[in-house]
């Protein structure tokens, strides 16, 4: 049974993104996975300074009191799912904090399936730029197959409000489903063949 955190990529208090996390979360228990959602919504991890990296950071620390906590969560995980607004044509920063902090092993080579969220007609870039620039160093397994929701406020499967088409919603399962077998495969992978300490950090 693998276990997948499912990121919340949003800080917005009515972030559709963490309502749509939400609802994959649900999606991914009847798959047989136990979740964990870990919404940006919902934890303030600090922008990255020089102080995460500091052997002697004050017990006090954000570093030791609200990131290490969710490190420890990630490190927990068999696969991710990576749900990302479209803002501004950019994948939120937070996100990508959230990516340049994971530095202590936290996603390597666990398969991450990517959602990109947009109330338009928008969501491509994100996912291009999270492929291209989020996994160097974390070493994060982007799927091959990702998901775009548009028009995200109609996205409600399950609910008599929902106006998404029933392809969408079946490419969600089907995808979640790759990504369970995927986050059971990738387990020897990691435990038997990788290592780090020869990769260090990616080209
Ligand atoms: C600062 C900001 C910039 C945004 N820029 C875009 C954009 O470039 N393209 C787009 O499709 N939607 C854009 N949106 C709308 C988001 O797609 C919308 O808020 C959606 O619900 C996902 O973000 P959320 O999870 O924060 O709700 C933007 C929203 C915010 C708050």
């Amino acid at each position: 049974m693998p276990h997948i955190v499912v990121i919340g990529g949003s800080n917005r208090e009515a972030s559709q993104s963490h309502r749509i996390a939400e609802v994959i979360a649900a999606r991914l228990e009847p798959q047989g996975a136990t979740v964990d959602l870990l919404s940006l919504r919902d934890v303030d991890i600090p922008m990255w300074d020089e102080e995460k990296w500091s052997s002697d950071k004050p017990a006090d620390s954000a570093w030791n009191t609200v990131w290490a906590p969710v490190s420890e969560r990630l490190k927990k995980a068999d696969g991710l799912v990576v749900v990302t607004p479209e803002w501004h044509g950019m994948a939120s920063p937070m996100l990508k904090n959230l990516l340049c902090c994971c530095d202590q092993r936290e996603l390597a080579f666990k398969p991450a399936y990517l959602v990109a969220v947009s109330a338009g007609a928008g969501g491509a870039y994100p996912i291009a730029e999270l492929r291209m620039t989020g996994g160097k160093n974390n070493y994060a397994h982007w799927l091959p197959d990702h998901l775009i929701i548009r028009q995200a406020a109609d996205f409600r499967p399950g609910d008599p409000e929902n106006k998404a088409p029933d392809w969408l919603v079946n490419r969600l399962d089907h995808g979640l489903k790759i990504l369970c077998a995927y986050a059971e495969a990738a387990k020897p992978i990691r435990s038997e063949v990788v290592d780090l300490d020869i990769l260090k950090n990616g080209m």
